[in-house]
């Protein structure tokens, strides 16, 4: 069977690479032409570990190919899968733009009754409404399924193939069937249901792992003020199997390009529907805050921070992935530059900062992270990178100032090891 998928961002070319591999034939179609050449040429533009050879096995195989959007006249394939953005409006509300083109071309180019598969995040209501506005009554039969994804970055691959759970909304039974058949092969358990609660489980899945981590870190925060632990913590509540030991981890809170701009959206959603949602908007307002507490940090050690050297480490919103929307470091670094202190800055992907989010020469990024932390301060882990795990903190305390505060925005350091080495070590919400 022939399936063009629409959108070939992190979600859009994970789900090529995973129906390439069970065998399908697959088109990916993006509006980007240099994404598509690239493609084309072998390359792909995100870091996402062993999509490549999955790709390139597929192409070998002759399982897939890449095309401009521009290049497709007719739409003659039994399923096609939408993968497009869905960012943040100001408002907090889903920007459904995209979303809504793609169908509008799909509609034009189809040539035979189809099956439209909705990965792309959309609010609740959303599929129903577009089913209406524009599918119900076309010339040619078109299904829409829900179906949305669960992939985390720097793990996509593996939560593809063995997922914990398939989601599959529809009004539909034989597409319900027909989509759920596409995951034969990887022997998950799929869950039915009707569209909007499809779609609302994936809000609602986003927005409690994102609560989960806020409340962990306003437990984190009363550690800090018992002088308990909060790693300790976390592990002897995490043992209950009601609650589970994932998303524990304390530290500067949630980023990246999902978390927020889906509980931003729900919280919009739910106010728009007349539901004061006020667990989420406090998972909001803890999770921004976090942000805030290495800098209290380093300015409760070092006083005012004009003209304080100190080094950032890590750039993404979490390690394995070069991904660094929404992350944390970038306010953690803001907020030091509005505090006029020097800024170095290392991350073992983002070498550099490719976009006007500060001037050139308000920051240096370090060759390195002995390179980074020369002369400096103070050192700010925002990233529980291995790297920064692992490397030898005894050379690190060699090249720095007093007073060797180390703020471990992760809590991914050993505080036994880093205060041995004659450092002044602050997680969040650690013992000393
Ligand atoms: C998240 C979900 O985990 C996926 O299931 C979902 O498919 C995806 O969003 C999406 O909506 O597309 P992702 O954003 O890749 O995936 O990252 P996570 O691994 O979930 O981490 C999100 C953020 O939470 C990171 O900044 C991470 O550092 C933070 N986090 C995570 C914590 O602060 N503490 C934890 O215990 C876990």
């Amino acid at each position: 069977m022939r399936i063009m998928v629409i959108g070939l961002g992190y979600v859009g070319l994970v789900a090529v690479a995973g129906l390439a591999k069970a065998g399908y034939q697959i088109t990916g179609v993006d509006i980007n032409i240099k994404k598509i050449n690239s493609l084309n040429n072998g390359k792909i533009d995100i870091y996402e570990p062993g999509l490549k050879e999955v790709i390139d096995e597929a192409r070998l195989n002759q399982r897939i190919s890449f095309k401009n959007i521009a290049e497709i006249k007719n739409i003659d394939c039994g399923i096609v899968i939408i993968c497009v953005g869905t960012p943040s409006r100001p408002d907090g509300a889903a920007d459904l733009s995209q979303v809504e083109y793609t169908i509008e071309w799909i509609k034009e180019r189809t040539i035979n009754s189809l099956t439209i598969i909705m990965k792309s995040t959309v609010p609740p209501g959303t599929g129903e409404l577009l089913y209406k506005k524009y599918l119900a009554g076309f010339s040619y039969k078109i299904n829409y399924i829900s179906n949305p994804e669960f992939l985390r970055e720097g793990q996509a691959l593996k939560d593809w193939f063995y997922p914990d759970r398939i989601v599959i909304g529809g009004n539909n039974n034989k597409a319900i069937e027909e989509v759920s058949a596409l995951y034969d092969s990887l022997n998950a358990r799929i869950v039915k249901l009707d569209i909007t609660s499809a779609e609302l489980i994936k809000y609602a899945a986003n927005a409690f792992l994102a609560t989960k981590i806020s409340f962990i870190n306003e437990i984190a925060c009363l550690c800090d003020c018992l002088g308990a632990d909060i790693n300790s913590v976390a592990t002897g509540i995490g043992l209950d199997n009601r609650i589970g030991e994932g998303f524990l981890k304390a530290g500067i809170g949630y980023g990246g390009s999902c978390f927020p701009k889906d509980v931003r959206a729900l919280n919009f959603l739910s106010t728009i529907n007349g539901h004061n949602f006020e667990l989420l908007r406090a998972t909001i307002i803890v999770n921004s805050r976090q942000r805030l507490l290495p800098v209290q940090k380093l300015r409760s050690y070092l006083g005012n921070l004009v003209n304080k050297n100190i080094a950032v480490l890590g750039l993404t919103f979490k390690p394995g992935t070069d991904d660094i929307r929404e992350s944390p470091s970038l306010d953690i670094i803001r907020l030091l530059l509005d505090e006029g202190a020097n800024v170095s800055i290392y991350d073992p992907i983002r070498k550099n900062l490719n976009i006007n989010l500060f001037r050139k020469d308000q920051i240096r990024f370090g060759k390195n992270i002995l390179d980074t932390v020369k002369g400096t301060e103070a050192v700010v882990v925002a990233t529980e990178w291995d790297q920064f795990i692992d490397t030898n903190w005894s050379e690190i305390k060699i090249v720095m100032n007093e007073p060797f505060l180390i703020v471990d925005g992760r809590n991914c350091l050993d505080p036994c090891i880093i205060n041995n080495c004659g450092f002044i070590y602050s997680g969040i919400g650690r013992a000393k």
